[in-house]
């Protein structure tokens, strides 16, 4: 057999207009080329994060976060990658399995670029007949995936494509689309592993409804995540009701969850719970780690036995409600002290997703703050900005002690306030400009507690050091007068 693709399989593709019929005459030949059992083309969609492909799998068009899996690492690398046993390769995510109904044994995936460098695409070839993809296999991909080009990214081919991508999305109501959009995972930014496994996670126990704790600091996403999560369930059109435990009085805790009846006191109107309202979706227990021990002990009772009581009238209740819970404080500190159930605790952890402080993902804070700037300029109607490289760093640099929602009102004060097209260190708020190593001895004390701020510095120094010494263990360890073994720990410790 040959390398190169049949003279009429290269006219067929040159001539045909029609999207579905082009990928499907690129997966024929491919399959026959490569030997391989499946082969397709994946659409990258840079505006939502998604990759897709045109050919429906069961009906269902297949869509993916573009951060998932091996066509997300090709997409992101720009690089082709060959793969022989993909269940064990890190990149590899099951859940795409999952939704193209396949085992993935090999994998062979190149990407499609235009001819200024834009990525488009993936092309994918999946499971090699009787072994895995070889060299001569890799060339053979490489060299369909040059011819293909040209046919797939014909601009209006490529619109047609979008056209009818979006059509597709039109079959959901206007409403419900936004919805959708506003809350899904691609709306949680950053390309830090810790982010792309946050978002795995999601979308791992999207078909489930298991119970959820959010845990993490200030304004790093909890309520965000806990959408995505509604979002992304099948309980999606039910209600999402959230509920503040924090301003929640042990006393009133009874008729805002459970409801009351008209008239159990004078002047009392009926009144429908939260649990209620939320029958059938999720509930959302924000700053669960405020809440009093009485209040605890009631919403326990409702975890065990999914059914409520209301206020003054003695009928049960039963309750479909997915409990999704987030806390900012250390339970495990408060189960300690006694100011948290340990019962509630473990009922409410059966999945735990914490959400990273932005010290935590260093590399994602200037991806944040682009994203912000973008964002707010546009609602804002206001020309579109950039940010010095001096001004990046100070930013990165900087503790964050507000996280997400810090660096989310720092951007929008900035397209206020700054007036030129770049904006400069000096635009930056005061604190923020200081060096970073000030910043990590002053700031990280005033606001923590004393362990958390010792942790914060050696998190910092260790990514100095590895910075400076191009990530060479040994080099970095002798220079924080760690062992190598030690700063291995560490470094697994903080997840860096
Ligand atoms: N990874 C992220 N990508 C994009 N936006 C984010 C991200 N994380 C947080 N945000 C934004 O930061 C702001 C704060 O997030 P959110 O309210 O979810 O945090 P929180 O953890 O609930 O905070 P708090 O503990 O103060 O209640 C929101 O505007 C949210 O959209
Ligand atoms: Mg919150």
């Amino acid at each position: 057999m040959g390398l190169e693709a049949s003279p009429e399989f290269r006219l067929r593709i040159n001539e045909e207009q029609d999207p579905i019929r082009l990928v499907n005459l690129i997966a024929k030949e491919g399959s026959r080329l490569l030997q391989a059992e499946g082969v397709g083309i994946l659409f990258f969609d840079q505006k939502r994060l998604e990759l897709w492909s045109p050919v429906k799998v069961d009906g269902q068009l297949l869509r993916l976060d573009a951060r998932l899996g091996i066509a997300g690492s090709c997409i992101a690398q720009k690089e082709m990658i060959n793969v022989g046993n993909a269940q064990h390769d890190q990149r590899f995510y099951a859940g795409i399995d999952a939704k193209t109904k396949r085992k993935t044994r090999s994998l062979l995936a190149v990407p499609l670029a235009l001819p200024h460098g834009e990525i488009f695409g993936v092309f994918e070839a999946v499971n090699k007949r009787g072994g895995d993809f070889s060299s001569r296999d890799e060339r053979i991909a490489l060299t369909l995936a040059t011819q293909i080009v040209g046919p797939l990214s014909r601009t209006k081919l490529v619109e047609q494509l979008r056209f009818q991508h979006q059509q597709l999305e039109e079959e959901n109501s206007h409403l419900w689309k936004e919805v959708e959009g506003r809350f899904s995972t691609q709306q949680i930014i950053g390309n830090s592993p810790r982010i792309q496994s946050l978002v795995r996670l999601i979308d791992q126990i999207q078909e489930s409804s298991v119970d959820v704790l959010i845990t993490g600091e200030n304004g790093t996403g909890k309520e965000l995540v806990a959408k995505a999560i509604h979002y992304n369930s099948p309980r999606a059109r039910k209600p999402f009701v959230a509920l503040n435990s924090a301003n929640l009085p042990d006393t009133l805790v009874e008729s805002e969850l459970f409801g009351i009846k008209k008239g159990v006191a004078t002047g009392v109107e009926a009144r429908i719970g939260k649990f209620e309202q939320a029958n059938g979706g999720t509930i959302f227990l924000d700053e669960i780690g405020d809440l009093g021990l009485r209040s605890q002990a009631k919403i326990l009772r409702v975890l065990q036995e999914r059914s409520i009581e209301r206020v003054g009238e003695g009928l049960t209740i039963p309750l479909d409600v997915r409990v999704l819970a987030a806390t900012n404080i250390n339970l495990l500190e408060a189960m300690k002290k006694g100011t948290f159930r340990e019962d509630l605790f473990y009922r409410l952890n059966v999945v735990q997703v914490r959400t990273p402080s932005l010290r935590e993902i260093p590399d994602d804070i200037p991806v944040l703050a682009h994203y912000f700037l973008d964002k707010y300029c546009r609602q804002m109607e206001k020309d579109s900005k950039k940010i010095s490289a001096g001004a990046v760093r100070c930013l990165s640099a900087y503790s964050w002690p507000g996280n997400v929602r810090q660096l989310e009102h720092e951007m929008k004060r900035l397209i206020v306030m700054v007036r030129r097209t770049t904006i400069t260190e000096d635009d930056l708020e005061e604190g923020i400009r200081r060096s970073p190593h000030q910043s990590a001895s002053t700031e990280a004390v005033g606001f923590r507690t004393l362990p958390q701020a010792v942790e914060d510095l050696e998190r910092r120094m260790i990514q100095e050091a590895l910075l400076a010494c191009r990530h060479n263990q040994v080099q970095t360890a002798k220079r924080l007068g760690l062992s190598r073994q030690g700063l291995i720990k560490k470094i697994k410790r903080y997840e860096m």
